[in-house]
């Protein structure tokens, strides 16, 4: 019997060493070992030649690449939770499959939006830039330095209350806070009960009422500017707002206005409308100390980019085999 022919897979960025070592043993593996990210025209002749695409979410998959694609292009294996930088639409048009990798970074993500959400409200780049970048300044401990705002005792307001927004309610509760949620479906009674979570329909009456407002559902072209110029306007000039899923979900230009005007006490953000670009307004914001800037490091730890790399194996292999992958996208 003559061995099947390994799949050709092009990968767009560098990915852990244990990862393109079996991607290497699996399939007839490009990968991109000084991780340049590709340009569009480098993707279209891949798209062109390859089975298999395994791009992140720094590669713009869009309509016209997806239709420029050789016709042995069947499957788009994202190394990615979100799945907003593919045009899932145009791919299932053209008979290609798309997979992404879900549930190995919810943890993670939790986990920085918990990080974010202290850091913003208990001043904490603040307090160690004083630290390294001007130590003279601190003349030791005082009554009235550096107070930040208590989280205990508060309520945060999850926007989105999937995967991610549940892993950061369970967190936020042991830290004491009350959770508030809006999501277009409410949660079932069992969670609700396990969280004593409040639900509401509306997004602007949660908004008006919450101290903390976390940012987790998916970018989609529903959720684009959820938080716009009317809604940030809602949140109470104490609240801050913390933000770990996508730069588009929020007003940028409008939290950035509101934010210099105090009528937002401060941000926590790991994205940003325009990545890897970012406003320069945010820049001096958070040299003033008012927001915390992180750069789209939500799900950026060994063990997570390890499980996704191993996802995305099983997504191409499942494929390969004849069956329906795992963590099939639908349009
Ligand atoms: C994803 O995979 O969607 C994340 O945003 C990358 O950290």
């Amino acid at each position: 019997m003559t061995p099947k022919k390994k799949p050709k897979v092009y990968i767009t960025r560098k990915l852990p060493d244990a990862v393109e070592t079996r991607m290497r043993e699996l399939f007839d593996a490009e990968l991109n070992i000084d991780d340049t990210p590709r340009t569009r025209d480098e993707l279209s002749a891949a798209m062109k030649a390859v089975d298999v695409l395994v791009p992140t979410v720094t590669d713009r998959i869009d309509q016209a690449l997806i239709e420029e694609a050789g016709p042995n292009l069947k499957l788009i294996a994202s190394f990615s939770n979100g799945t907003d930088h593919i045009d899932v639409d145009a791919a299932a048009k053209k008979g290609i499959t798309v997979t992404n990798t879900p549930n190995v970074l919810t943890e993670d993500t939790a986990d920085m939006t918990m990080a974010l959400i202290l850091a913003v409200s208990r001043r904490l780049t603040e307090g160690a830039r004083i630290l390294t970048d001007h130590p003279g300044d601190w003349a030791g401990w005082s009554p009235t330095w550096m107070l930040g705002r208590r989280i205990w005792g508060k309520r945060i307001g999850i926007v989105g209350m999937g995967r991610i927004g549940t892993a950061v309610a369970r967190r936020a509760k042991a830290f004491g806070l009350a959770i508030h949620y809006h999501n277009r479906k409410r949660a079932n009674p069992e969670t609700e009960e396990e969280l004593e979570a409040t639900y509401w329909d509306s997004l602007d009456q949660m908004l008006a009422r919450v101290d903390i407002v976390s940012v987790n559902c998916p970018s989609t072209p529903a959720t684009f500017h959820l938080l716009s110029a009317r809604r940030l306007a809602l949140i109470q000039p104490t609240a801050v707002i913390v933000n770990t899923a996508r730069g588009d979900i929020i007003d940028e230009a409008a939290m950035i206005q509101l934010l210099r005007d105090g009528q937002i006490a401060g941000a926590g953000l790991d994205v940003y409308q325009n990545e890897p670009a970012i406003d320069p307004k945010l820049i001096k914001l958070a040299n003033e100390g008012r927001v915390v800037l992180l750069p789209h490091m939500g799900s950026a730890t060994i063990e997570g980019r390890i499980d996704m790399g191993d996802k995305v194996i099983i997504n191409i292999r499942t494929f390969f085999d004849g069956h329906r992958p795992p963590n099939r996208v639908l349009p």
